[in-house]
């Protein structure tokens, strides 16, 4: 069939193929132009489909030939329905790590499930004995707690107070204000159950009970600070007590696993556009701000370059370069002072008129297409392609 964008506010309900592929190429591409990392061999990443955990999956494949297991949540495809663009990026993944000789395997479940967090564990130990490093780069709305039964929906609301700011919808450039009113106590509880550390306690305690993480094993968690702009939306909102929460996990993880002498630390990434940044009000205005001053600047990057630098420098580089918290801080060119500054002066005066100059709205919009596999450069879009692509370890 022949695949076209077909959005509905800040989603797109389909995806390309071809266009999909073409990222994770590229991707592996810029991975292999920086060069080996001395990084682990075996490794597990949740959440392994797009945005920073795809990213994680390709440079330790990529960057240093480690066999990966993938956990994602996708929607397969069927004649006349393409499938989701995570589900198109680990078929692409796979094939090309299957052509490099790395081995490759994916779990498409719910990843909150204690059955697929058991049939994680008995393919890491029939294939792989033990990994080493296990990243963990889950984001969802919704989280079934496996102990409780309970389904919790996170939001997106300030604590405290009302909250008004600028926002753009980046479809039509359209700046305007935008009012949040403040979380519940039950909004709060129920972001933290699904994006907050508990789960990501629960696959580190299941895979050390089973035996199967190695000596040494480093586990990472991402995170997010951003601006004092965002804070009551973000960093001090419902979001950002899941992300103390998650912060706050780390310290419990590494206390745990002093018999093997592991670690679990958070790195704090870059805001970038995702599915999930796009639906938070006030962070696209931000993001296309960002984008123009960075670009601008030489620093601008997206999840694979920070995820490479992240390896290459920090986790098998000289330093980790921790800060006060205990904290892998790769946001450290987006919080730059002189970045930041130049952030706040745009930010006062941003109109609908004048956000395409001083603005890169255009950037936002293109990386929004390229995460459903459109606007790529080099993919025929008007060529007619097969929807039904399998996943090789799938199916
Ligand atoms: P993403 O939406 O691109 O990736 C989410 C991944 O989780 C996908 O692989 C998806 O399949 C998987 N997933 C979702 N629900 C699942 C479930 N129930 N079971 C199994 N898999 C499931 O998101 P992202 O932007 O890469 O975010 C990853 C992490 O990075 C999050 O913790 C996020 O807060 C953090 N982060 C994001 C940004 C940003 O700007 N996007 C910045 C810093 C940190
Ligand atoms: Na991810």
């Amino acid at each position: 069939m022949i695949i076209e964008p077909r959005t509905r506010g800040f989603i797109c309900l389909t995806a390309h193929p071809k266009g999909c592929e073409q990222n994770v190429i590229n991707q592996i591409e810029y991975v292999k132009s920086k060069g080996e990392i001395d990084g682990a061999k075996k490794v597990l990443v949740i959440g392994a489909s797009t945005g920073f955990g795809l990213a994680s999956r390709i440079t330790s494949a990529f960057g240093s030939n480690a066999s990966t297991i993938g956990v994602f949540l996708e929607k397969a495809p069927s004649a006349g329905r393409p499938a989701s663009p995570g589900w198109y990026n680990s078929a692409a993944f796979e094939q090309q790590a299957e052509k490099a000789g790395l081995y490759a395997k994916s779990i498409n479940g719910d990843a909150f499930s204690n059955e697929i967090k058991k049939q994680t564990i008995d393919m890491i130990k029939e294939d792989l004995g033990q990994v080493d490093l296990v990243i963990y780069s889950l984001a969802s709305p919704v989280r079934t707690n496996p102990n409780t039964g309970k389904r919790h929906k996170s939001v997106l609301k300030p604590i405290g107070d009302v909250f008004t700011n600028k926002t753009v919808d980046f479809h039509t450039g359209n700046v305007s204000e935008v009012t949040i009113q403040p979380a519940t106590e039950d909004d709060i509880s129920n972001t933290v159950e699904v994006m907050g550390g508990e789960d990501w306690d629960m696959w580190i305690t299941a895979m050390k009970e089973a035996g199967v993480l190695a000596q040494d094993f480093q586990t990472y968690a991402y995170s997010y600070i951003g601006p004092k702009l965002t804070e009551p939306v973000y960093r001090k909102g419902t979001i950002g007590a899941a992300k103390d929460d998650l912060e706050a996990t780390a310290f419990k993880i590494t206390e745990k696993s002093a018999d093997l002498n592991g670690k679990a630390i958070v790195s704090v990434n870059k805001a970038l556009v995702t599915q999930a940044s796009s639906a938070i009000p006030v962070i696209p205005l931000y993001i296309s701000l960002l984008y123009k001053i960075m670009k601008a600047d030489g620093i601008h990057e997206g999840c694979i370059e920070q995820i490479q630098r992240l390896y290459a420098d920090r986790i098998y580089g000289a330093d980790l370069q921790l800060d006060d918290k205990g904290r892998v801080r790769i946001d450290d060119w987006e919080m730059r002072e002189d970045v930041q500054a130049e952030v706040d002066k745009l930010w006062a005066i941003a109109t609908t008129e004048n956000l395409n100059e001083i603005g890169d709205l255009k950037g936002y919009s293109d990386d929004f297409f390229n995460l459903f596999g459109f606007k790529v450069d080099g993919v025929d879009y008007a060529a007619d392609v097969d929807e039904v692509v399998a996943i090789p370890s799938i199916g």
